[in-house]
């Protein structure tokens, strides 16, 4: 069976995975840079890129220690080339177009965002297409349709945060390390989300856009208001806040999926771990009859399994990227397919 080895660096993870042909994760590893600038309360880019340098060569060691194999067993190289920092998107994907080189092996650009839209792939045998897929993370918050040959286009995206960004934001004024998404989740799961007031985001609108700064402002005054919370009063804090912001993900998901005419709904990136929101999104599919397709909790933070599986797509409709390819800060996922051309016959 064919094995395929996949670079993830697009923020402040280093992730190398091992996946096979059938999108088994034969090994999976990855080391985060967050400590290093946990003082700033966000990824500082040149701290990362120096991060992924010293990181990657040992995680790759690992990756291939863990899956018993060595680099010639490998039958292609993938890695993250957009969108996402520019120092740490060029280190993933120098290394990748190396080890491609040095084993003479093709090499498959994935775009970031196609790794978290695939990554409900593996806990299904495959998606039905068309869907629409919802990416929330800490630099995303978008709904996407999905047709066929896996073209995709954006449906609406946040207007100013993204979700995980309003985690991260209000959970540094609560004094939570970088990122405090799961923090925040792992309290409310001790709380009442009724306690605070927060307000819906923006009811008037009929787009499926999203907005959470209004909420981050409305989060800081209570903050200021009612600081310094007891035990009860932050799990309750942090309930509201999360009720909140997977009621707003929800309301547009659904939206979208009624105007698309659509009944498939994919989720991915890191607040898609949030068990609020996955508890919500589960009822309410259930409700109105549309089918859900949950990544595992580990697959929908940043790693490189998620981008191993979108490079078997690829494979499988026998597209190659050339190592002459740059990556990209941006690309519109409209444009993912200028990463890959056919692979030329002999
Ligand atoms: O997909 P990801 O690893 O990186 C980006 O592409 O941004 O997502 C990281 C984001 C962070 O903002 C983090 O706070 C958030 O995902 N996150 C969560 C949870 N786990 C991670 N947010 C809410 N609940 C969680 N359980
Ligand atoms: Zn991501």
């Amino acid at each position: 069976m064919k094995k395929i080895i996949a670079f993830e660096s697009s923020c402040d993870d280093t992730c190398v995975a091992i996946v096979a042909e059938d999108g088994r994760i034969i090994s999976e590893v990855s080391a985060s840079s967050a400590q290093a600038y946990e003082i700033f309360g966000g990824v500082v880019p040149e701290i990362g890129s120096r991060a992924h340098i010293e990181q990657i060569h040992a995680l790759t060691k690992i990756a291939f220690l863990e899956a018993n194999l060595t680099p010639q067993d490998i039958d292609a190289v993938a890695a993250t080339f957009a969108p996402g920092l520019l120092g740490p998107l060029l280190v993933g994907a120098q290394f990748a177009k190396g080890l491609a080189v040095s084993l003479s092996r093709p090499l498959i650009a994935v775009h970031h965002l196609e790794g978290h839209i695939l990554s409900g792939l593996g806990e299904a045998d495959f998606l039905p297409l068309p869907f629409v897929a919802l990416v929330v993370s800490g630099g995303h918050t978008a709904l996407y349709r999905c047709d066929e040959d896996y073209r995709m286009s954006k449906l609406g995206e946040t207007l100013d945060d993204a979700a995980g960004e309003a985690f991260d934001k209000i959970g540094r004024t609560l004094g939570f390390a970088y990122p405090a998404g799961k923090i925040i989740d792992e309290l409310a799961q001790q709380g009442h989300h009724k306690r605070f007031y927060f307000p819906k985001m923006m009811p008037e609108k009929v787009d499926v856009n999203f907005s959470f700064s209004g909420l981050k402002t409305h989060a800081m005054s209570i903050i200021k208001k009612y600081a310094p919370f007891d035990q009860q009063m932050l799990a309750d804090f942090c309930a509201g806040l999360a009720h909140s912001i997977a009621s707003s993900l929800c309301d547009r998901t659904i939206r979208a999926l009624k105007q698309q005419h659509l009944s498939s709904l994919v989720i991915g990136g890191g607040v898609a771990a949030n068990s609020q929101l996955r508890a919500m999104l589960s009822a309410r599919c259930r409700e109105e009859n549309f089918r859900l397709y949950l990544p595992r909790t580990s697959l929908c933070t940043d790693n490189a399994a998620i981008i191993g599986r979108a490079a078997l797509m690829h494979i499988a409709r026998r597209q190659q990227s050339s190592l002459a390819l740059d990556v990209k800060a941006r690309l519109p996922i409209e444009e993912k397919e200028s990463l890959t051309c056919p692979i030329l016959q002999p």
